[in-house]
C-alpha cells in the first residue's frame, strides 16, 4: 500500500539516502511515486506514474538536499496518473503533502474550499489536505496542521512540508501507521521501519493524534494523551541491513519459501515443553484460571491471516475442545458481532497494521471483549493495540504473497491449542506425541523444498491452464483455499479454493478437459471420502494434479501428476500441504513470466478500509 519516507538533515545529503528509503518500500505495493524538497524557500516537486527508478531517472542529476518527503503511491482516489501522484501541494505551492490513507469527508471540504477560491488540479482526496492546512496557515506549519485536522474525517498518516520553513517536516496520524527514526545524518518519518534500515537507530511509533516535528536531529513528539514523547517511547530498530537481500534467490518470495524451516523452528523453539506436553505463551499474559474459563474462540483476519485462521479454529476446537471459528476481519465487524464475557479474540495479521482487522478488533474492545493479536511484525499496531498476543517470529516478509508467515501463524494458533488442551482433555502422552511430531516438521519441509524440480515439472505441464479449482477436505480445506489465493496473486489466472464435498453442489458444472483441479488429499481420516471426489472430477474429463501422502496405488489412473510429501500426524498435515501449493504456485507464475514479487494491484499491508 501506499508508503511514506521524509528526512531532515544535518547537513546536505545525496536524494539517494531518500530515494534508497523509498524503493525499499516497493514491496508494499504502488503504482506512482513522488518526491518534493526546498530549495531556497521554494518546494520543488518530482512525481510519476510507474516505478521508483522512473522516478529517480527524472530528478535533477546529483541531486543534494537537506530535507524531503517522498510516497509510493497505491491508488484509490483517481487513477495512477502523473498528477494524481503525491506529493500534493496548494496553488501557489507553499505546502506540501504526502499521505496514506482516505479522506471520508473530501468532498465536502473540496466544495468549501473551492467556494473560497481554492482550485484544484487532481482526482485525489490528498489535495485536499494540502488547499486545508494553506487556508489555516497563519503561524508555525504545525498549529496550521492541527487546526486542519480538526476538519478531517478519515484515516491518515501524513507528511507536511512548508516552504517558509525550510528542513522542517510535520507529521501526523490517524489510523495509518507512521515511524519517527532518529539516525546519525538526521531525522526520518516513515510508514514502514523498512525505509530507515541502515540510517535509523532509534524509532517510536506515533500513535494516533499524535504529531511529529522533525529538523535535523531535532524532533519532538506531541502525544495524543498529552505531553511529549519521552526517552522510554523510543525502542532500537532491530530490522536487519540485509532485509532486502534476496540471498541468491530470483524473487522473495522463493526466499521465503524456502526459509520456512527455520522460520517455523523459530516459532516452536522455546516454547514447546515436552516434559508436561504442553507450549508456553507468556506473551498471552493470562493466568492459569483465565484459560479454563474461555468457552469460544474467535479468530479474525484478511488473506492468508484468515486461511491460516480457519486452519487454526480447527486445531484449537480439535485440540482444547473449544468452539473456535475463522471469520473475516470486516465481516465480522459489520456483523453487530456477539461478544460475551467467556470469548476470546484473536486479531491474526502478518503486518499488524491490516485496517480492517484493526477496525475489527476495536469494535470487539468497544464492546468490552478481550482481544489478543496473533502478529508478526513487533510493535505494530495490532501488538500495540492488544498489548497480548503471539509473536509468530517469521522474520521479516518481504513477498506481497504471504507464504512463511503463513506456516507461522498456524504454529502460533496451534501452540495456543495444545497449551489450551493439555489444561483440558487432552493427555500428556498426545501432547508429546504431538511436540515430537511438530520437531520432526522443519526436516519434513525441507524435503519437500527438494523437490523442487518436480514441482517445475508439474508447472509445466499445467501451463497452458487457465482455470482451477483446488480441492480439500478436513484440514486441506483451508490450505485449498490458500493454493487458490496463491495463485490467482502471483500467476493471475482464475483460481478457486472449494470443500471437496463441496464440488458435487454446484462447481462441478465448469469441469470439462480444458478445467484443472488441485486435489489436496493426503492420508488423513478424510481420504476415502476426497476420494470419492476426485473421481467424480475424473468421470468428467477434469485434468487433475494430485497433492498426497504415502501410498498412491488408488490415485495412478485418477491423476495427471501426483506430488508425494512426507506424512505426519493428520493435524499437522497444514505444515506440510501448505508448502506444496505454494511451490505450485510459485513455479506455475515463474513458468508464465509473472513479476512475482509485484503482483499487480496487490499491496503487502492493506491500509485501507
Ligand atoms: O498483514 P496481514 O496478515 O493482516 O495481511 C492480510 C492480507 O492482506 C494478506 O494476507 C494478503 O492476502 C496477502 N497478499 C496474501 O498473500
Amino acid at each position: 500500500m501506499c508508503g511514506i519516507i521524509g528526512f531532515s538533515g544535518v547537513r546536505k545529503v545525496p536524494a539517494s539516502l531518500i530515494m534508497e528509503g523509498l524503493k525499499r518500500l516497493e514491496y508494499r505495493g504502488y503504482d506512482s511515486a513522488g518526491i518534493a524538497w526546498q530549495v531556497h524557500s521554494k518546494i520543488r516537486i518530482r512525481k510519476c506514474a510507474g516505478k521508483v527508478d522512473k522516478l529517480w531517472e527524472a530528478l535533477p542529476a546529483n541531486l543534494e538536499l537537506r530535507s524531503g518527503i517522498a510516497h509510493t503511491r497505491w491508488a484509490t482516489h483517481g487513477a495512477p496518473t502523473d498528477t494524481n501522484a503525491h506529493p500534493h501541494t496548494d496553488s501557489p505551492q507553499r505546502i506540501a503533502v504526502v499521505h496514506n490513507g482516505v479522506i471520508d469527508n473530501y468532498r465536502a471540504l473540496k466544495r468549501m474550499l473551492e467556494s473560497n477560491g481554492h482550485r484544484f488540479t487532481t482526482e485525489t482526496d490528498t489535495e485536499v489536505l494540502a488547499h486545508l492546512i494553506a487556508e489555516q496557515l497563519n503561524g508555525s506549519i504545525e498549529e496550521a496542521i492541527c487546526r486542519a485536522l480538526r476538519e478531517v474525517e478519515g484515516t491518515y498518516g501524513i507528511a507536511v512540508i512548508h516552504a517558509g520553513e525550510p528542513d522542517k517536516i510535520v507529521a501526523a496520524r490517524r489510523g495509518s501507521p507512521l515511524i519517527v527514526g532518529i539516525g546519525e545524518e538526521g531525522s526520518f518519518i516513515a510508514s514502514d521501519a523498512v525505509a530507515m534500515v541502515g540510517r535509523a537507530e532509534r524509532i517510536v511509533h506515533l500513535e494516533d493524534g499524535d504529531i511529529a516535528v522533525i529538523s535535523g536531529k531535532d524532533h519532538e513528539i506531541r502525544r495524543a494523551s498529552g505531553g511529549i514523547a519521552t526517552i522510554s517511547d523510543w525502542s532500537r530498530l532491530d530490522i536487519p541491513p540485509t532485509v532486502a537481500d534476496k540471498a541468491g534467490y530470483p524473487h522473495y518470495m522463493l526466499k521465503e519459501i524456502m526459509e520456512q524451516p527455520e522460520a517455523l523452528e523459530d516459532c516452536f523453539r522455546g516454547r514447546v515443553q515436552r516434559e508436561f506436553g504442553t507450549a508456553r505463551l507468556g506473551g498471552l499474559n493470562m493466568m492459569p484460571r483465565d484459560f479454563l474459563e474461555i468457552d469460544r474462540v474467535r479468530l479474525l483476519g484478511c488473506g492468508t491471516s484468515y486461511m491460516a485462521s480457519c486452519v487454526g479454529a480447527r486445531m484449537i476446537s480439535d485440540l482444547a475442545r473449544i468452539e473456535t471459528t475463522a471469520e473475516y476481519a470486516p465481516e465480522h465487524r459489520h456483523s453487530n458481532p456477539i461478544v460475551r464475557k467467556s470469548a476470546l479474540f484473536f486479531a491474526v495479521s502478518q503486518s499488524g497494521e491490516t485496517t480492517d482487522t484493526i477496525m475489527a478488533l476495536r469494535e470487539v474492545m468497544r464492546k468490552g471483549g478481550k482481544v489478543l493479536g496473533i502478529v508478526n511484525r513487533v510493535a505494530s499496531t495490532i501488538a500495540r493495540e492488544t498489548g497480548a498476543g503471539i509473536y509468530v517470529h517469521a522474520g521479516f516478509e518481504y513477498a506481497v504473497a504471504s507464504t512463511k508467515t503463513m506456516l507461522n501463524t498456524m504454529m502460533g494458533l496451534f501452540l495456543f491449542g495444545l497449551l489450551v488442551g493439555r489444561m483440558r482433555d487432552l493427555s500428556l502422552a498426545r501432547g508429546r506425541e504431538l511436540i515430537d511430531a511438530v520437531s520432526e516438521l522443519p526436516d519434513k519441509i525441507r524435503q519437500i523444498l527438494a523437490m523442487r524440480d518436480e514441482f517445475r515439472s508439474v508447472a509445466e505441464h499445467f501451463s497452458g491452464s487457465e482455470n482451477f479449482y483446488f480441492l480439500g477436505r478436513g484440514y486441506s480445506y483451508p490450505v485449498a483455499m490458500e493454493g487458490a489465493l496463491k495463485l490467482k496473486e502471483i500467476a493471475y489466472v482464475h483460481a478457486e479454493g472449494y470443500s471437496a464435498a463441496e464440488m458435487k453442489h454446484g462447481p462441478i458444472a465448469l469441469i470439462d478437459e480444458t478445467f484443472a483441479s488441485v486435489f489436496v488429499i493426503p492420508r488423513d481420516s478424510v481420504y476415502e471420502r476426497t476420494l470419492t471426489n476426485l473421481q467424480e472430477i475424473r468421470a468428467r474429463k477434469g485434468p487433475v494434479l494430485t497433492i498426497t501422502t504415502g501410498e498412491t496405488d488408488d490415485l495412478e489412473s485418477l491423476s495427471d501428476r501426483i506430488l508425494v510429501l512426507p506424512q505426519t500426524d493428520e493435524i499437522l498435515l497444514p505444515f506440510l500441504t501448505t508448502v506444496a501449493v505454494q511451490l505450485f504456485a510459485y513455479e506455475f507464475a515463474a513458468q508464465r513470466g509473472c513479476p512475482i514479487d509485484q503482483p499487480k494491484n496487490l499491496a503487502k499491508s492493506v491500509t485501507v478500509e
